[in-house]
This record gives structure tokens, C-alpha cells and sequence, in this order.
């Protein structure tokens, strides 16, 4: 019996980690942030798989039985190697999920004019995941897709709101509305921004309905449960959550208490 993992490089995962616990109250979480060595977003996919794969083993280590990838980056670049190769090798009874799949699923159910957008990393972008998954689920949808390298460096140091900041987040929704001017739709396909969705939503406008992962993935975790009593059965349920950092602690807490609103105190790892 061990708690639900629930990685992201850095505070990202937060915001889904928020939702499923509001969705999942009574199980317990273990969230690892790997805040000493993010963003993930421009490294390569070899770097991307050897970092997910050590905070999945660490997370491994700690007894969770099941682990969310709660990041885009992760989830594109290393889910599939360690799903297909990884797990039935060394972990065969143990389960790695993702955000990608969980949103692609939905994404039909959210746009009228079938033009969707979406923004990430770069590497969640150029590893053209969505545009694949999509494909699976909603060929006849229309996928326009931009990377904001800039986004999650400016959330990790708070300099979003700065007029500078400002300008790049607006310069890159004007540079992906400028694909299509029927997208309806934008999927902030990265964990980190839901963190600024005000200041996107104000950027875009009505017209524009702008989607967060975070109740996706956790209704999506929902119906996972129910269908694996296996796994579920698994899981322990006290209602505790556990945060660990490869950062000094210190930096983690602060940030992390007022992304979740309530207090942090985090352990440092390193992996
Ligand atoms: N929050 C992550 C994501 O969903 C990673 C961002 C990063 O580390 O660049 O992609």
C-alpha cells in the first residue's frame, strides 16, 4: 500500500495535483517537484526520459503503486519508453500515466468550429504528441499548435505580470490566433500555465474558451481507479499528502503553499 505519485519538473503539477485531490480526497498523494533542474521544456528528449525515469523510481521507492506524469514535457517525451520498455521490465505491476491522453480524449467535447489551439513547451510542440493523439480521437478536429519557450521560466520567477512578461505571453496568443481565426478553443497544454489562466483568458478574450488539464486529468484518474480495484486497492487512503523537491526546501514551500493555498513543507531529494 503506498500513496499516489504525482511528479512535474517543477510547481506545474500543482495545479493538477489541486484538482485531484478535490476530486480524490480521502487517498494519499506523494508530489515531487524537480524544481533543481527545470524547466524541462527545451531539453532533449535523452535528458527529458533519464530525469522522469529517476523521480519515477524515486517515487517508486517511496511504495506508489501508480504515478502521474501531472507534466506535458514528461508525459511526450518519456511515458512511452517507460510504459513500453521500462515498467514491464522492472516495475510489471506498478502504472505510469500521463495528461496528454487524458486531455486528447476530451478536446472533442470543447470546440463548436473543430479548430483547436494549443500552447506548450517546446518539447511537448515539437514532439507533435497532441497532434498524434488527437488524430486517435478527433481526426476530423483541426490542430494549431505554438510553443512558448519563455512561459514557464517567467512563472517559476514570478516576472509574468512584469510588462515584459506581459508582452511575450500576449505576442505568443496573437502568433497562435494568427494560425486560425475559427480556433474556439486553446489547450494550455502545459501544466504550468493554469498558473497564469486569468492573464490568458484576459489576452484572448471572450470568444476564446481556454481549457486547464487539471479536472480532466483527475475525473480521467476517477474512472482509471474504478476500472483498475487492483491498483486502487493498492493505494493508501488516509487523506495525506507529501511533498518532495530536488530544491532546498525553502524555495519549494514558499512558492508551492501559495500556488496551493495551504502550507507546504517539503523534503529534499536528490535523485
Ligand atoms: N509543467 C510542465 C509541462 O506540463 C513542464 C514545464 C517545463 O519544465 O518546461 O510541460
Amino acid at each position: 500500500m503506498g500513496p499516489i505519485g504525482i511528479f512535474d519538473s517543477g510547481y506545474g503539477g500543482l495545479t493538477v495535483l489541486a484538482k485531484i485531490k478535490n476530486a480524490l480526497p480521502n487517498f494519499d498523494y506523494l508530489y515531487l517537484g524537480d524544481n533543481a533542474r527545470a524547466p524541462y521544456g527545451n531539453r532533449s528528449f535523452d535528458v527529458v526520459h533519464e530525469f522522469t525515469w529517476q523521480a519515477v523510481q524515486f517515487l517508486f521507492s517511496q511504495g506508489c503503486p501508480l504515478i502521474i506524469l501531472a507534466c506535458n514535457t514528461a508525459s511526450a517525451k518519456a511515458l512511452r519508453t517507460i510504459q513500453q520498455t521500462q515498467l514491464p521490465l522492472f516495475f510489471p505491476d506498478r502504472r505510469v500515466l500521463g495528461v496528454i491522453r487524458p486531455s486528447t480524449e476530451s478536446i472533442g467535447e470543447w470546440t463548436k468550429s473543430n479548430h483547436v489551439g494549443i500552447l506548450g513547451t517546446q518539447g511537448t510542440i515539437q514532439s507533435n504528441s497532441y497532434v498524434i493523439e488527437l488524430k486517435k480521437f478527433a481526426p476530423h478536429i483541426k490542430v494549431f499548435q505554438h510553443a512558448c519557450p519563455m512561459w514557464v521560466p517567467l512563472i517559476e520567477n514570478n516576472y509574468h505580470e512584469s510588462l515584459a512578461g506581459n508582452e511575450i505571453i500576449a505576442d505568443d496568443i496573437r502568433n497562435l490566433l494568427k494560425m486560425s481565426e475559427k480556433i474556439d478553443t486553446i489547450v494550455l497544454a502545459c501544466t504550468h500555465y493554469p498558473l497564469i489562466e486569468q492573464q490568458i483568458s484576459r489576452i484572448v478574450g471572450p470568444s476564446v474558451r481556454v481549457i486547464s488539464q487539471g479536472e480532466i486529468v483527475a475525473s480521467k484518474l476517477e474512472e482509471y481507479l474504478k476500472k483498475h480495484p487492483k491498483i486502487t486497492a493498492e493505494t493508501s487512503k488516509k487523506g495525506n499528502t507529501r511533498y518532495f523537491t530536488t530544491e532546498h526546501p525553502s524555495v519549494f514551500n514558499d512558492k508551492a503553499s501559495l500556488f496551493l493555498g495551504e502550507q507546504v513543507l517539503a523534503s529534499q531529494v536528490h535523485l
